[in-house]
């Protein structure tokens, strides 16, 4: 099949889905799943993620209980939790290991990271952790993308108390945060057609 067909078709496949059905997402697919977020690009290379795939039914509903009561959380099969890092300063040991692995001679990573250190160290604290979760956005849309190239549902969910959320997984948040929650499952029922902008109104060539 062509493609092209077979990516868009997986975009207008994937939606916001309110509502799973009882019915669990294979290993490998989960694995196919996260694969695809492990593998996205992030700023600096740092990878300013972790992956927390809640299966515990009990933990489901206690977030969805802190998560504006969304069928999605706990009826769906998995529900990723992705944290942002908050150690992405360069002197965290974290950052440093990772900014290393470039395997650079010392001048090009000096001069690295003196970018690295223009771009971060000077930053407040809530810009540098919205940046982290910018990188997680990314690795997100990769992950719903390729689940619904597989026909696995999802629905991004911003709408829950992150203090909330990070004191029911015992987040240490000294290194990260609960930056968003996606469920993936199975859909309980067909969606509503999708409503979007024209080309014309969101695209202008210059
Ligand atoms: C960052 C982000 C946060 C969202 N939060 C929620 C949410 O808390 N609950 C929900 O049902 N949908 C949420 N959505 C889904 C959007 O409402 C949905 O993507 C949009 O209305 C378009 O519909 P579609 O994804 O079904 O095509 C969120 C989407 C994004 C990108």
């Amino acid at each position: 099949m062509d493609k092209k067909k077979m990516f868009l078709d997986a975009m207008w496949f994937r939606h916001a889905t309110k509502l799973f059905a009882d019915k669990k997402i294979a290993k490998e697919d989960l694995e196919f799943i996260l694969e695809a977020g492990r593998l996205s690009p992030s700023s600096f290379g740092v990878e300013q993620w972790k992956f927390i795939v809640v299966q515990n039914q009990k933990l489901k509903e206690s977030i969805e209980a802190v998560a504006w009561g969304q069928k999605q959380i706990s009826t769906s099969s998995d529900l990723l939790v992705i944290l942002a890092r908050k150690d992405v300063r360069s002197r965290d040991t974290y950052t440093q290991k990772q900014l290393a692995r470039w395997g650079l001679s010392a001048d090009a990573y000096a001069g690295f990271l003196n970018i690295y250190k223009d771009w971060v160290d000077g930053r407040d604290d809530h810009t540098i952790e919205m940046w982290s979760e910018k990188q997680c956005y990314i690795a997100a849309a990769n992950m719903m993308s390729a689940a619904a190239f597989i026909g696995i549902d999802s629905c991004p969910i911003e709408g829950f108390v992150a203090s909330e959320v990070d004191a029911i997984l015992r987040v240490d948040t000294s290194v990260f945060q609960t930056a968003l929650l996606i469920p993936f499952g199975y859909r309980a029922s067909e969606p509503k057609p999708k409503s979007r902008l024209s080309m014309d109104a969101v695209v202008s060539y210059i």
